[in-house]
């Protein structure tokens, strides 16, 4: 007779289940993984769920429960729609990564999370021109800031990418047909002193998508949707770690209970009223309108090989 190849023989086994070693057995099963990192993760989550499985005591139909719903988050996903990152975000795990990653050191900008709502190419502008093309209300409001490294350098000819949702909490990806394409989007060249400015309207809070599963989680916890006003940023440049960040509208409801948890406290700047017919007229601006500077420090990336 040919015995199977993987036929254990006589050796003693190790594997069979018990619950109290759970975690322990299966993370033996990964042993073999050549990827050391991939082996360190998987170790460690499933550390992590089986103890979760313990400590809440979950039931079959519970376990269920949450398969259901991890399913639908992913049928609900497509192109344009992550529910898992929606998911991801909402139980501030988008954030912890972010913030991990990135930190800010005392010395740099705080990022934050990127959000669903990048989706397309934001269109090139001149500095001081507006990103609300369509003009359909809200209050006028100039944006300045300046892109430095840590020792307050500064970075010319950084991009500066800003999206936004309009004075009544809409993307311009909500409102197809209503209003122009990549409305309130701007892609922007810092001057030679790392200098941007641009004009738009204030943003609105909004909620984050709510049709789906994570609407449903929202629904279920008793939490609201909404995320705190903000003005999206991406400030990159050759050498420069990008920056992924926001700009929170001070005194906008939701800044302490944000959806995403995105909100740190030195991105909320406060938008101040400006009454002067002269500086109106040179940015092109009615009056009054609002200004808001939010200098913007960037980490220089460490060259490799330097001595
Ligand atoms: C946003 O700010 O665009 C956003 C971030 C996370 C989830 C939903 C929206
Ligand atoms: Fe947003």
């Amino acid at each position: 007779m040919t015995e199977h190849p993987e036929d254990p023989g006589t050796a003693p086994l190790s594997g069979l289940f018990e619950a109290e070693r759970s975690a322990e057995i299966v993370a033996a099963s990964f042993a073999g993984t050549s990827d050391e990192r991939l082996k360190e993760i998987l170790t460690s989550l499933v550390r992590h769920t089986h103890a979760f499985v313990k400590d809440v005591g979950l039931t079959g139909e519970e376990w269920a429960a949450g398969i259901r719903f991890l399913t639908e988050t992913g049928q609900k996903c497509d192109d344009t729609r992550q529910e898992f990152i929606l998911l991801s975000d909402v139980l501030g795990v988008s954030m912890l990564v972010e913030t991990l990653n990135h930190p800010a050191d005392g010395q740099f900008t705080e990022s934050t999370v990127e959000g669903p709502f990048h989706l397309v190419d934001s269109p090139p502008r001149a500095l001081g021109d507006t990103i609300d093309e369509a003009g359909q209300g809200g209050e006028p409001c100039l944006v300045t800031g300046r892109i430095t490294d840590a020792d307050g350098r500064p970075v010319a000819g950084a991009s500066v990418d800003v999206w936004q949702a309009d004075a009544d909490g809409f993307y311009d990806v909500q409102r197809p047909g209503e209003v122009p394409d990549r409305n309130l989007r701007g892609l922007f060249t810092a001057d030679e002193d790392g200098r941007f400015w641009f004009r738009t309207v204030v943003p609105r809070y909004y909620p984050i998508p709510t049709d789906g599963p994570v609407g449903g989680l929202l629904k279920a916890t008793g939490r609201h949707p909404n995320r705190a006003a903000h003005i999206h940023l991406e400030v990159s440049a050759p050498g420069v770690r990008t920056l992924t960040t926001h700009l929170f509208v001070a005194g906008s409801p939701y800044l302490d209970s944000d959806a995403v948890f995105g909100v740190k406290e030195s991105l909320i700047r406060t938008f101040a009223q400006v009454d002067d017919p002269a500086r109106a007229a040179e940015h092109e601006l009615p009056h009054p309108f609002r200004h808001v500077d939010f200098p913007i420090a960037v980490q220089r990336e460490v060259q490799s090989g330097a001595e």
